[in-house]
């Protein structure tokens, strides 16, 4: 009888796939940030990847980085990789870009031609399979946009230890929780903007609707943070404080879920 009841709900919720966001709708802090990258950028396995590491830091625990469209090039991805680090961890940012990451002013329809997941994904495994050569035993996987996509895959495919990510797009909702319901036993997290136009807060419902409340039994949870937009997670406008509180907001809740979930 109550399945019976929900037959017409479920039918009414299309799974769609949710939209990149225009690279004009991105905000962009100063490019010439006073605070210069503390990394480095080293090869691995033939992929560019810029690396953080702590003063001290667990040799078997790693944070994998997957970053927005703009890529290594865009110095805000770089500090990010380097607040990772000043927590804790050895922090690894592969270029799953291939040297192409989009321009400030790039067009998303025309760049994602050549950045879909059959371009995106070998690398990808080819620096996640290393670190675990390495002795990397757990791997805490952090995506912001078009990182989302791939946080939800390494997820789904129970590559990582724990995952978090931020106003991602391009996944397909609600079919690729569906999926990740089906086959992971791996905890997840989302920080979802208000103002995104992507993820949106309907959408982040329809997520909650497949994940939430225990349904999602090894862990699921989403903060949705009020007043900020799309990319939210990666750049701040320095002088809305709105905008700096979310951002760092952003990266306490998902360090904390790493926290509770690495062993
Ligand atoms: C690392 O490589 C990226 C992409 O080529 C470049 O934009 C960035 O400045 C480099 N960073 C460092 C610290 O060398
Ligand atoms: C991006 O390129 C597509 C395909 O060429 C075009 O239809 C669209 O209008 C462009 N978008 C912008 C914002 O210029
Ligand atoms: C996850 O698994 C699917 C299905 O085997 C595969 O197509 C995809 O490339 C994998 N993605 C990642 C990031 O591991
Ligand atoms: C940054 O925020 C300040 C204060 O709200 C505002 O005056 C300024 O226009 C914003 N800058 C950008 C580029 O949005």
């Amino acid at each position: 009888m109550k399945l019976l009841l929900l037959l017409p709900f479920l039918t009414a919720v299309h799974s769609a796939v949710v939209p990149a966001i225009d690279t004009s709708g991105h905000f962009h802090s100063n490019p010439l940030s006073a605070v210069a990258p503390k990394g480095k950028n080293v090869t691995i396995d033939g992929v560019l990847t810029y690396v953080s590491l702590p003063k001290k830091f667990d040799p078997t625990v790693a944070v994998l980085l997957l970053t927005d469209v703009f890529g290594l090039p865009s110095p805000d991805n770089l500090l990010l990789v380097d607040q990772w680090a000043a927590a804790g961890f050895q922090t690894f940012a592969p270029d799953y870009l291939n040297g192409d990451a989009i321009a400030i002013d790039g067009n998303v329809t025309t760049w994602i031609v050549n950045h879909g997941e059959a371009q995106t994904t070998p690398p990808l495994l080819a620096v996640v399979k290393a670190l675990k050569k390495k002795g990397v035993k757990q791997i805490a996987a952090t995506g912001y946009c078009f990182g989302g996509l791939y946080i939800t895959r390494l997820v789904q495919n129970n590559t990582v230890t724990v995952g978090t990510m931020a106003h991602p797009s391009f996944l397909n909702v609600p079919t690729d929780f569906e999926l990740m319901k089906a086959q992971s036993h791996i905890p997840i997290e989302i920080n979802n903007a208000q103002l995104d136009t992507g993820f949106t807060p309907d959408v982040a419902l329809q997520t909650d609707a497949v994940m939430a409340n225990g349904q999602y039994v090894p862990g699921y949870s989403r903060r949705q943070f009020n007043g900020v937009a799309h990319g939210f997670a990666v750049r701040a406008n320095a002088s809305d404080p709105v905008q700096v509180a979310a951002k760092q907001g952003a990266f306490d809740t998902s360090l904390s879920w790493f926290k509770v979930h690495l062993k």
